[in-house]
C-alpha cells in the first residue's frame, strides 16, 4: 500500500479522491485550508512552505503519489485575480517542486494535477498572463488581466490553468521526473458539480454562460467519476503516461476544438521539434 498526498483533499473532486485511495488500503495525506491532516493557505507563500514541508515530514521523505486539486474557481467579486493564480499556479508548481525528491524516492510515484478544460474553451485568455505566470511574476499576471474588468477572474482562472498544464508537459519529460520514474500528467474536467461549481450556479450571469456553455452529453460531471479517473492515473497504468492532459469533460472541448488537435507541426516549429528530437536520440 502506498503513501499519497491530495491537496484540496476537504472538498469536490480532492476529497473523492482521498476518499477512494484511503478506501483502497493507501495511506492519505490530505492538504487543504481545514478538515485535513495539513491545513495550510495555499495562497500565500509562507502557506505553501509549510504545507510542503509538512507534508513530506508526515510521509517520512517518500511518497507514491500526489493529487493536486486545491483550487479556486473564477466568481466574479469573490476572489481575487492575485489569489487565483497563487492557489491555482503556485499552489501546484512549488508544492510539486517541494516534493519531488520524496516522490522520486518510491522509484514509480505518480502525480496527478487538476487543470480545466477552461484552458481551450474560453476564448481571449491574454499570452502575457500565461507567459507572466510561467516566469513567476504574478503581479504582471495580474496586469494582464485586469483590463477585463468583471471577467478579470475568469481570465486569471483560464491563465492560471493553462500554465499549470504547460508546467506539467515541460517538466512532466526532463530528467528530473520521467527520468527519476515520476509520472506527471494532468486531468482537464468540464463542470463538474462540486461545492466550486455551485458558488458559480449560484451568481446569475455566472449560471447563465454555464448553462449555455456546450457539453455533448449533455450533463454536469460526477466528482466520484472524476475522482475515479484520477485514481487510475495513480496506478500502475500510467506507467506509460507522461506529460499528457487527459480531458474529461462531456465533450466540450471536442465540440468546440475538434479539427486543432492533434495538429501536425507547424513549420515554424520545425527547428525546436527536430532539435529536442536530436537531443533524445542522442541521450
Ligand atoms: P471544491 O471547491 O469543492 O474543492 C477545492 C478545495 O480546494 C476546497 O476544499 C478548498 O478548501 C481548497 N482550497 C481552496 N483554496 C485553498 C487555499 N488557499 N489553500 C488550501 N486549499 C484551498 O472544488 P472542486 O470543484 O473539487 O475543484 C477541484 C479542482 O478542480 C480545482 O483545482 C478546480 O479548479 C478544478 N476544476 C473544477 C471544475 C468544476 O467544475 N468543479 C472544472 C475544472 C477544473
Amino acid at each position: 500500500m502506498g503513501v499519497y498526498v491530495v491537496t484540496g483533499s476537504a472538498s469536490g473532486m480532492g476529497r473523492q479522491a482521498a476518499d477512494k485511495l484511503w478506501a483502497a488500503g493507501h495511506t492519505v495525506i490530505g492538504m487543504d485550508l481545514h478538515e485535513a491532516e495539513v491545513c495550510a493557505d495555499l495562497s500565500t507563500a509562507q502557506g505553501r512552505r509549510t504545507a510542503a514541508k509538512a507534508v513530506v515530514a508526515a510521509a517520512n521523505g517518500r511518497l507514491d503519489g500526489a493529487v493536486l486539486a486545491a483550487g479556486i474557481g473564477p466568481v466574479p467579486g469573490s476572489d481575487s485575480p492575485r489569489r487565483i493564480f497563487e492557489v491555482n499556479y503556485s499552489g501546484v508548481v512549488e508544492l510539486l517542486t517541494a516534493w519531488r525528491p520524496a516522490l522520486a524516492a518510491t522509484g514509480r510515484a505518480k502525480v496527478v494535477v487538476v487543470s480545466s478544460n477552461s484552458t481551450t474553451t474560453v476564448p481571449m485568455v491574454p499570452r502575457r498572463a500565461i507567459r507572466a505566470v510561467l516566469a513567476g511574476d504574478t503581479a504582471k499576471a495580474v496586469a494582464a488581466v485586469q483590463m477585463f474588468r468583471s471577467a478579470a477572474p475568469a481570465m486569471a482562472y483560464s491563465a492560471s490553468k493553462i500554465a499549470v498544464a504547460r508546467w506539467v508537459r515541460r517538466q512532466a519529460v526532463t530528467p528530473d521526473w520521467a527520468g527519476a520514474g515520476i509520472r506527471l500528467n494532468a486531468i482537464a474536467p468540464g463542470a463538474v458539480m462540486t461545492p466550486l461549481l455551485e458558488r458559480q450556479l449560484a451568481t446569475v450571469r455566472e449560471a447563465k454562460a454555464i448553462h449555455a456553455f456546450p457539453v455533448p452529453v449533455g450533463r454536469f460531471g460526477d466528482a466520484g467519476q472524476l475522482a475515479d479517473w484520477m485514481v487510475f492515473m495513480l496506478s500502475d497504468a500510467a506507467d506509460f503516461l507522461c506529460g499528457s492532459v487527459i480531458f474529461v469533460d462531456g465533450g466540450s472541448d471536442a465540440y468546440l476544438r475538434s479539427d486543432d488537435w492533434p495538429a501536425r507541426v507547424p513549420i515554424s516549429g520545425l527547428p525546436r521539434y527536430l532539435y529536442r528530437f536530436a537531443r533524445g536520440r542522442s541521450i
